[in-house]
């Protein structure tokens, strides 16, 4: 049977938060301690972080380890999976120089991704060509390690999409050699697009809307009993509305019946909760502490991880530097099958010559 690989990663650009967590994370550890999955890749992309902080080179290198923390505290076991920065694997830009033969530039344009990035980031009058191509070498990440699936936040579908046709076009014009891969989505909705703390969609460090993984228990509790409700709810006997209520949305994100059993026993689960909000008489700064007591749960063990691997740090280097050797490996030997599909391999295979020395031979 076909090898089933996983490969995934995120750009070092800051320390991860819940959303990362919910959106991809949790999920990572699952598939990772199902024992499902032949091969895990996770990759920490620097040289896709550059591609929109050329000018912020330090920002980049400040987050390798922040995440590499991050990764082993969420439960990236490095036994069981290979973390690895990107950058180091240079095989990977030989990749996408190909695959870019195969993308037009209307193509990228149109990718929903890139699209919205480029209105935040206020690229539109002057788009870095690295930027722009990014879903190209994205999907050079992807197929270099013949990622059968990308566990991933729903932003990135469109980035599948696009490897996907790489993929295709690849097979078609060479011949099969790249593995079609699937993207794999939260399951949980709420955990598909976890909102800021203050109910934005986007949360993002300069609006200090994340609660990031790597927080103290304080600045967690903090950060969730201020949290954005419903701005209608005003007396507690007021009813209250679920839609938009980050609140919420985290619990439906966070919390199981054991949650309830535990910390707030009046109430069998989160339907019997929201429909005691709906009816009215119940306060938001009950619900609160009632999540502030899920994320602890969910985040005490992050932490004392965190703190343990703080404490070695040289054993960190040590697992980013051995995985990103075997990614190599494995990316070298994709490239090579590569470079033979596309009749590129001239010093590899004795027929060059042989071909030659026909064509010549008088
Ligand atoms: N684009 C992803 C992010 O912004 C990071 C990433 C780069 C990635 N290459 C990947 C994710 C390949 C999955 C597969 O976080």
């Amino acid at each position: 049977m076909a090898e089933k690989i996983i490969l995934t990663g995120d750009r070092p650009t800051g320390k991860l938060h819940v959303g990362h967590y919910a959106g991809s994370l949790k999920r990572r550890v699952e598939l990772q301690n199902s024992g499902e999955y032949d091969k895990i890749y996770i990759m920490i992309a620097d040289a896709q972080a550059l591609t929109d902080n050329a000018d912020n080179p330090a920002k980049v290198r400040d987050n390798i380890m922040e995440v590499a923390l991050d990764y082993l505290s969420v439960g990236i076991d490095p036994a069981k999976s290979n973390i690895f920065i990107q950058s180091y694997v240079t095989e990977l830009t030989e990749l996408t120089f190909y695959y870019q033969n195969l993308v037009t530039v209307s193509r990228l344009q149109r990718n929903p991704t890139v699209k919205a990035e480029i209105q935040m980031r206020n690229f539109e009058a002057s788009i870095p060509v690295g930027f722009f191509n990014y879903p190209i070498s994205q999907a050079a990440d992807i197929t270099a390690f013949r990622a059968t699936t990308v566990p991933v936040g729903e932003d990135q579908m469109p980035m599948l999409e696009q490897t996907k046709e790489i993929v295709h076009k690849f097979n078609f014009v060479y011949g099969d050699t790249l593995v079609d891969p699937q993207i794999l989505l939260p399951e949980n909705k709420a955990c598909l697009r976890l909102p800021g703390t203050d109910g934005k969609a986007k949360m993002s460090k300069s609006l200090g809307n994340c609660i990031y993984l790597s927080e103290s228990e304080a600045e967690v509790k903090k950060k969730v009993m201020s949290m954005f409700t419903d701005p209608d709810h005003i007396r507690i006997e007021d009813p209250g509305k679920l839609e938009g209520n980050t609140v919420f949305t985290y619990l439906d994100a966070f919390c199981t019946d054991g949650h309830f059993a535990e910390y707030l026993p009046e109430y069998a689960n989160l339907d019997e909760l929201k429909a005691h909000y709906m009816r009215g008489g119940l306060g938001d700064v009950k619900v609160k502490k009632f999540l502030n007591h899920v994320m602890q749960e969910e985040l005490a063990p992050i932490r004392a991880r965190r703190a343990e691997y703080e404490s070695r740090i040289d054993d960190v280097y040590e697992i980013l530097r051995e995985g990103t050797k075997k990614a190599q490996a494995a990316a070298a030997e994709t490239l090579a099958e590569v470079k033979h599909a596309m009749k590129i391999d001239y010093f590899e295979t004795p027929e060059f010559l042989a071909e030659q020395r026909a064509k010549y031979a008088k």
